[in-house]
C-alpha cells in the first residue's frame, strides 16, 4: 500500500472545507485549490469555526492553530503536483469534474490517487478524462463532514486493488468508518435515503401530515436526527433533486422520480437552509417556520 502524506483538495465549499478540515486533523498536509480567493477565504473561515467548536468541548488533540498551519489554499493547479491523493469536491457537473480532472492529470504526479466526492454521478465517467482510470476511486463523505463518521468508497471495474485498500486505509486515518460500494448511482445511503426523502414529499402531497408534523413522526419514531423534511433543506432541494434525476435516469424507477412538488420548489429558487427558504421558513435558524401555508395547493387537506 503507497503512504499518503499530502492531501489535495479540490473545491472549497461546504464539502471540500469539511474534507480539507478531517484531513488536517488528522494530520495530513492539506492543499485546497479553488478558483478565486475570495472562496478560499470564505471555506477557511468556516473551518476556523467549527475547529472553535471542537476545541470549546475539549476535542482536539492539539491547538486549533497547529491544525490549521497544515492547511494551504491555493488558486494555482501546480500547487498540486506534489499530492499523494486529491480529493475532488467541485460542483455536481460531469463536464466540469471531467475537464479538471483531464487538466490536473499531467500536473499531478502519476503515482497520485485521483477520488471523487460525488454523490451521483459516475465513477466511470468522470475517470476516464485521465490517463490514470485504474487510480481513481469514489470517496464520498457527508455532510456536516466533521461530525459525520461515514465515508463510503468507491470501486470501479478498473481500480486497482493497492489503490483502494490504501484508499480504504486513508478513510480510517481520518477517524471515520469506511464502507465498501461500487460505482452504481447512489452507491448505499443515497440509494436507500433518496426514496425515502421522496417518499416524505409524496406522502406530504397526499395528505399524510403536516411538514412539522411528519418530520416529527420520523424523528421520534424511528429515532432519527432530523425528520425528513429538516434533512431535505439541510442537504439543499436543488442538490437532491438533482441526484434523483440522475438516479431516475440510471434506474428508470418511479421511486427515483422527482414528485411535482419538490421540482416546483427547485424551480421557484427555494433550496432550503442555505438560502433561507425550503419546507421551512430559515429566517431565525433556531426556529424554522413551516411553509404548510404557502404550499397549499399541493398537499390534500
Ligand atoms: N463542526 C464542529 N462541531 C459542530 C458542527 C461543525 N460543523 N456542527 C455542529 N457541531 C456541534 C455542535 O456545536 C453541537 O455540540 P454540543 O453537543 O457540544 O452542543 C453538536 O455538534 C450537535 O449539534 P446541534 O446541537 O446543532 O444539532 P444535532 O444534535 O441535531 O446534530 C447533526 C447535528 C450532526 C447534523 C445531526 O442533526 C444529524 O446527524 N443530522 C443528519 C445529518 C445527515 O443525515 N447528513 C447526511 C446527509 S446526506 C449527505 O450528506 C450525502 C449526500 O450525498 C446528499
Amino acid at each position: 500500500m503507497m503512504e499518503i502524506k499530502k492531501v489535495g483538495v479540490l473545491g472549497c465549499g461546504l464539502m471540500g472545507s469539511g474534507i480539507a478540515q478531517v484531513c488536517a486533523m488528522a494530520g495530513f498536509d492539506v492543499t485546497a485549490l479553488e478558483i478565486e480567493q475570495k472562496f478560499i477565504d470564505k471555506g477557511f473561515a468556516g473551518i476556523r469555526k467549527s475547529l472553535g467548536r471542537f476545541a470549546e468541548k475539549g476535542a482536539l488533540k492539539e491547538p486549533a492553530d497547529n491544525i490549521f498551519a497544515r492547511l494551504k489554499g491555493t488558486t494555482r493547479k501546480e500547487d498540486l503536483a506534489d499530492c499523494d491523493i486529491v480529493i475532488e469536491a467541485i460542483i455536481e457537473n460531469l463536464d466540469e469534474k471531467r475537464k479538471m480532472y483531464a487538466s490536473l492529470d499531467p500536473i499531478v504526479k502519476p503515482a497520485a490517487i485521483f477520488a471523487s466526492n460525488t454523490s451521483s454521478i459516475s465513477i466511470t465517467e468522470t475517470m476516464t478524462a485521465t490517463k490514470r482510470p485504474d487510480r481513481f476511486v469514489g470517496l464520498h463523505f457527508f455532510n456536516p463532514v466533521p461530525l459525520m463518521k461515514l465515508v463510503e468508497v468507491v470501486r470501479t471495474i478498473v481500480t486497482a486493488d493497492d489503490v483502494y485498500e490504501t484508499v480504504y486505509e486513508f478513510g480510517k486515518k481520518l477517524g471515520k468508518v469506511p464502507v465498501r460500494t461500487s460505482d452504481k448511482t447512489g452507491f448505499v445511503v443515497n440509494r436507500l435515503l433518496v426514496p425515502y426523502l421522496l417518499d416524505a414529499v409524496r406522502a406530504y402531497e397526499e395528505g399524510v401530515g403536516s411538514i412539522g408534523d411528519i418530520d416529527v413522526a420520523m424523528k421520534l419514531g424511528c429515532g432519527y436526527p432530523m425528520g425528513p423534511f429538516t434533512l431535505l433543506d439541510f442537504v439543499g432541494l436543488d442538490t437532491t433533486y438533482y441526484i434523483t434525476n440522475v438516479m431516475f435516469d440510471e434506474f428508470k424507477e418511479r421511486r427515483f422520480a422527482s414528485p411535482p412538488l419538490l421540482k416546483r420548489m427547485v424551480m421557484a429558487g427555494w433550496y432550503g437552509k442555505k438560502n433561507g427558504k425550503g419546507f421551512y421558513d430559515w429566517s431565525n435558524p433556531e426556529q424554522p417556520v413551516p411553509q404548510d401555508a404557502a404550499l397549499r395547493g399541493f398537499a390534500k387537506e
